[in-house]
């Protein structure tokens, strides 16, 4: 399907013509910190959120007014900034991720941002090591895009530190489409497959697959 953006339709058709998927992708309006924070990132391998799917995570946190936010897999802090922007003033986001030179430059894209130090906690280690550490139901938010084989592992930890009413959301629930080929049967696509299907079949979540980016999956707990 093909649209016009509306704050072009007054020019020639022919040269302005958009497709449904770059007018979404447009719509979301990313500061030049978070887009210097995500040059960064690419370049140290450690793929950002979409500018879209950072947009949902704000959506997210300014919905649940969130003050305690956990983020596994910290990269270079663009979904940090996005989440950060949503939550409220005096919101914690506890961020971990196992490499110190991400850490080290995602706390330099919040202090670029102006973020007051107390407003973040950065964890470095396995996250697998951190999250029995963290508070049952103390979570209002909780973003998972850390290693894809521990998808599972990660689902259990969220639903257990999510207050209820809280919400967990999955980054790369597509993983470049695999998900969707029943061939592919690689270790990350089975854990991601896994985790789609345990978090539509648990009684206790609420959720819905968003086609934002490269998928992002979300559940509130009941
Ligand atoms: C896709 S990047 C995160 C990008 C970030 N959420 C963003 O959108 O800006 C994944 C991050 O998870 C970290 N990571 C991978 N495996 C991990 C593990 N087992 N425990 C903690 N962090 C891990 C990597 O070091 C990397 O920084």
């Amino acid at each position: 399907m093909r649209v016009v953006h509306p704050e072009r339709a007054v020019t020639p058709l022919t040269s302005h013509l958009v497709t449904l998927g770059e007018y979404v992708d447009g719509y979301a309006v990313e500061d030049e910190v978070t887009s210097a924070a995500r040059a960064r990132g690419t370049e140290l391998g450690c793929v950002p959120i979409g500018v879209t799917g950072g947009a949902a995570l704000r959506f997210l946190a300014a919905s649940l007014q969130a003050r305690a936010v956990v983020e596994i897999g910290t990269g270079a802090g663009v979904s940090g900034l996005w989440l950060l922007g949503g939550m409220a003033r005096d919101g914690v986001l506890t961020s971990i991720d196992v490499e110190p030179e991400h850490q080290r430059v995602a706390r330099r894209a919040f202090s670029d941002a102006r973020i007051s130090p107390g407003r973040t906690r950065l964890i470095m280690g396995q996250a697998l090591d951190v999250l029995p550490r963290l508070t049952d139901g103390g979570y209002d938010l909780v973003f998972v895009d850390a290693a894809k084989q521990e998808y599972p592992r990660y689902l259990e930890h969220g639903v257990r530190m999510l207050r209820p009413g809280g919400v967990i959301a999955f980054d790369n629930v597509f993983w470049k489409g695999k998900v969707a080929d029943p061939a592919d049967r690689d270790a990350e696509t089975l854990a991601i497959r896994e985790t789609n299907k345990a978090v539509r079949e648990n009684d206790q979540l609420v959720s819905i697959m968003l086609p934002v980016g490269d998928g992002l999956l979300v559940a509130a707990k009941r």
